[in-house]
């Protein structure tokens, strides 16, 4: 999708189909939009699309009015959706040139970014694997339009270009099938990336990683033929900020989980594939800060295994020793991605990331406690659990503050190894949590359940179904804003 910023009257704008917000309550006169409104044809509501032909007085061929709901409750979360929810309004008709028109109030800076934003990410379709593309449709030009404003709005056009073409990549990786893209083809598509962005790219192989006595991460990928990978991306800033920052991002990338020998149910046991959701998207987070060059270091960290049963699989009762020295006892081989964490997550510290933040796919019992809006979100530190609140309230995705407290820690307790890998039947995605901060600690970390925000069972008007790319734009937020 090429992507412009025009500075000209409304009438002036050029394109197929020109979007325009219409607000909850607020009658708009404008492009003869009065009647519809006394009528009650048009009303505002989130999401509604009225198209218009031949508005008197437009270059525009068409008008789009877009229900912006409540204006009291607009935000640039509100309008990246309402123009991903356009966009794909549109497309669905063929209409392949699209512009958005910003009036006063929406067009500053984080307005335009998130209009571009809509717009790239609700283009996206999981079409890769069809091969008849006749149908499929996409947008091939689109044009933000303001009156006026200066230099600062290109720079957030191509912010907000950068972003989305991340989390869109991000999406793609999480949507690969599970034959297709392994451990090592993640690791491969990571170093392309890092390559094509003049990122420093590092992989750890099996015998690497046995090298260093990363127990609990091999332990996982034992019982399968695919090697396991654990893949760093370093971003350096050119100048040091001479602060001691230097951020880890870690994500679970498990290609392919059936549980192992605790092997899952074959009923939609296919959505497995995104189980490398977390480690997408912080790869696909690198991909934006490369470009965008945050002032502090940003490190990210990807264990990546499949989870396979088989004769050489490990077992439930299987004594395994962390890369950090504790022993663990496997309980169940099914919750492996707090066992690749811990080890990714002491290396990270060896490598000397002051500040952690983790993504995972990790349990069914944060969709259980959170459903499908929010994602679960842990800390040991009250500082940086405010900075990710923070940005990810200024990116729209959803974050949900749960309790991380030593009393849980019981749930794990454990006769014959230092600690249990499960907790029992309550509170799966707190225990689940708290082990990995047993690795964690000292260092200040927050740990994100994506189980239930990853993937999209169903579509919405602003965003296809399948893979979602959360917490991206929040992991982009948070380095992008810290000055170290
Ligand atoms: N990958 C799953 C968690 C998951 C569930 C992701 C649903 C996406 C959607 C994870 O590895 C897992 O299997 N967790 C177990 C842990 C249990 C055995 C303690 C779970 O949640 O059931
Ligand atoms: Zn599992
Ligand atoms: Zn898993």
């Amino acid at each position: 999708m090429q992507i412009n910023l025009e500075r000209q009257p409304i009438e002036e704008v050029q394109t197929d189909a020109l979007i325009v917000l219409v607000f909850q309550g607020r009658r708009e006169g404008r492009l003869g939009l009065g009647e519809w409104f006394d009528s009650g044809e048009v009303s505002g509501k989130p999401f509604e699309m009225t198209l218009l032909h031949n508005v008197a007085g437009m270059r525009a061929k068409r008008v789009l009015a877009v229900g912006a709901g409540k204006p009291e409750k607009f935000n640039a979360a509100e309008l990246r959706r309402a123009l991903g929810a356009a966009i794909r309004h549109l497309k669905s008709k063929s209409i392949a040139d699209v512009a958005v028109w910003l009036d006063a109030p929406q067009a500053g800076v984080d307005y335009v970014a998130a209009a571009v934003e809509g717009a790239v990410l609700g283009d996206f379709e999981t079409d890769r694997y069809k091969t008849d593309k006749k149908d499929i449709k996409r947008v091939q030009r689109f044009t933000v339009a303001v009156a006026e404003g200066g230099p600062h709005l290109d720079a957030a056009l191509e912010r907000g270009r950068i972003v989305a073409e991340a989390q869109n990549f991000a999406r793609e990786l999480a949507n690969e099938p599970p034959n297709r893209l392994t451990p090592m083809e993640l690791a491969e598509q990571a170093r392309r990336m890092a390559e094509e962005f003049g990122l420093e790219y590092e992989v750890l192989d099996r015998d690497r990683m046995a090298q260093l006595g990363m127990g609990s991460l091999l332990g996982v990928s034992i019982g399968s033929a695919e090697p396991p990978a654990l893949i760093v991306l370093r971003y350096r800033p050119a100048t040091a900020s001479g602060g001691s920052v230097h951020l880890g991002l870690v994500g679970k990338g498990v290609t392919f989980d059936t549980g192992g020998i605790s092997i899952k149910p074959s009923d939609g046991m296919e959505k497995m594939k995104y189980d490398m959701a977390g480690g997408a998207a912080m790869i696909g987070a690198m991909r934006a800060l490369a470009q965008l060059k945050p002032s502090i270091p940003v490190t990210a960290l990807i264990p990546a295994v499949e989870n396979m049963p088989g004769s050489r699989a490990q077992r439930p009762g299987d004594i395994v020793t962390s890369l950090s020295g504790k022993t663990i006892e496997v309980i169940n081989t099914d919750a492996e991605g707090r066992l690749i964490l811990a080890d990714a997550i002491t290396y990270a510290q060896r490598l000397g990331c002051t500040h952690l933040v983790d993504a995972a796919t990790l349990t069914g019992a944060i969709v259980v406690a959170l459903g499908h809006y929010n994602v679960g979100l842990f800390a040991n530190d009250d500082a940086l659990r405010e900075r990710v609140m923070l940005a990810a309230r200024a990116e729209g995705e959803k974050m949900w503050h749960m309790p991380l407290e030593d009393d849980y820690k019981d749930y794990m307790k454990n006769a014959y190894a230092d600690i249990s890998n499960v907790g029992g039947r309550y509170g799966g995605a707190v225990t689940a949590a708290m082990f990995i901060k047993e690795f964690a600690d000292p260092t200040p970390w927050v740990h994100l359940d994506i189980a239930g925000t990853a993937w999209l069972d169903e579509g919405k008007p602003f965003l296809a179904k399948g893979p979602t790319g959360v917490p991206l734009r929040t992991m982009v937020r948070l380095a992008m804003d810290w000055r170290g």
